[in-house]
């Protein structure tokens, strides 16, 4: 609707459909965690409250509302002789670990810090990433674990990366999280010495816990440290760095950037991705942005900074790098930088 169609019903209706988002999301969070989904799918895609309500050791009464819930937003079907159902396409898109499921989740569990917003808004207080609990940390870990492939994906593309990382190179992920670029990379190249780089010891240990049932702990080193700490000369062929520049500390992110450069091997690659925050008013408007721009709105209190495009470009060339692509498609919803040494 173009703005000059807009009327007060039509505003009042756009927020009522954000409110009744508030619901979804929740009772998204509530069936997943409830696993109704999981059980759901169990029974071939259909089934009766109070069989579910007994599969899963939960109150029928409340079972039924949840399922009056989802049904209400487009989320379950119903049908009298088979009882609940999945809405089309419902069942693969809130399957177990599913990407929509897992960012549920996730949001949900750090949506607890927006009941502090109001007052940190008033007294600058910051919580950061660090401090969350294990229920985010978990959900954060599975949504990017998404990402991996694609990761991997993008590196192969990069000029001559692929034989320098078949034949015996070295690559790191500065910030490595849950660990999964490192082990599609230690899984894809056998030859390939893989490190990361991890200061929370929650993701140290999950990574580790994950390399090793994958019998990849022999093959891939992490340290425990932050990108502040890096001491490595001209070791590695590619450095990857994926949503973790706006998480490192504003005062830290030249320093950060200058070890990755001395990190790497002459033509060596960092390849950067990250939000990047809107420049002007119309990037507002653009689609490109928005989350970008949410995320800057639910970490604000973290002390995050998404910096713009042409900052990121500035601290990459003050770092020594020359950037040779930047790519807003390659990974959705984020902006990739290849920078060279
Ligand atoms: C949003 S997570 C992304 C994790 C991972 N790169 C991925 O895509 O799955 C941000 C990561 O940056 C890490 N981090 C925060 N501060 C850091 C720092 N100063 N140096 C290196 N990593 C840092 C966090 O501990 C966390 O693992």
């Amino acid at each position: 609707m173009s703005e000059h169609q807009l009327t007060k019903d039509s505003q009042t209706r756009t927020l009522r459909s954000w409110i009744l988002g508030f619901h979804a999301t929740h009772i998204l969070n509530v069936g997943g965690r409830c696993g109704y989904f999981a059980e759901l799918t169990r029974r071939g895609g259909a089934a009766f409250s109070k069989d579910l309500a007994a599969a899963l050791g939960l109150d029928p009464w409340r079972t039924e509302v949840w399922c009056r819930a989802a049904c209400t937003v487009g989320v379950l079907g119903y049908d009298d002789a088979r009882g609940y159902t999945f809405a089309p396409f419902m069942d693969e898109v809130l399957a177990e670990d599913a990407p929509d499921l897992s960012m549920t989740h996730t949001l949900v569990s750090l949506s607890r810090d927006f009941f502090d917003y109001p007052e940190a808004f008033r007294t600058g207080a910051t919580k950061p990433f660090s401090s969350h609990d294990a229920d985010f940390f978990s959900y954060q870990g599975k949504v990017s674990a998404q990402r991996a492939p694609l990761i991997l994906s993008v590196a192969r593309q990069l000029p001559g990366m692929e034989e320098r990382l078949r034949s015996g190179g070295a690559m790191m992920d500065v910030g490595s999280g849950s660990g999964t670029v490192l082990a599609a990379f230690a899984e894809a190249f056998p030859q390939c010495r893989v490190t990361g780089v991890e200061p929370l010891p929650f993701f140290q240990d999950m990574s580790r816990q994950m390399l090793h049932s994958r019998g990849l702990a022999d093959r891939v080193h992490i340290e425990a440290n932050g990108g502040e700490g890096m001491q490595f000369a001209q070791r590695f062929d590619l450095i990857t760095m994926v949503q973790v520049f706006h998480e490192l500390p504003d005062g830290a992110k030249s320093d950060i950037l200058r070890r990755c450069h001395q990190s790497l091997k002459p033509g060596g690659m960092l390849l950067l991705v990250d939000r990047c925050s809107p420049a002007t008013g119309a990037d507002l408007r653009n689609r490109r942005f928005t989350m970008s721009i949410l995320e800057q709105w639910f970490e604000v209190t973290w002390g995050n900074i998404v910096n713009t495009r042409s900052e990121i470009l500035t601290m990459l060339n003050d770092s020594g790098f020359t950037v040779s692509q930047e790519n807003a498609d390659l990974v959705p919803t984020y902006w990739t930088f290849v920078a060279e040494k």
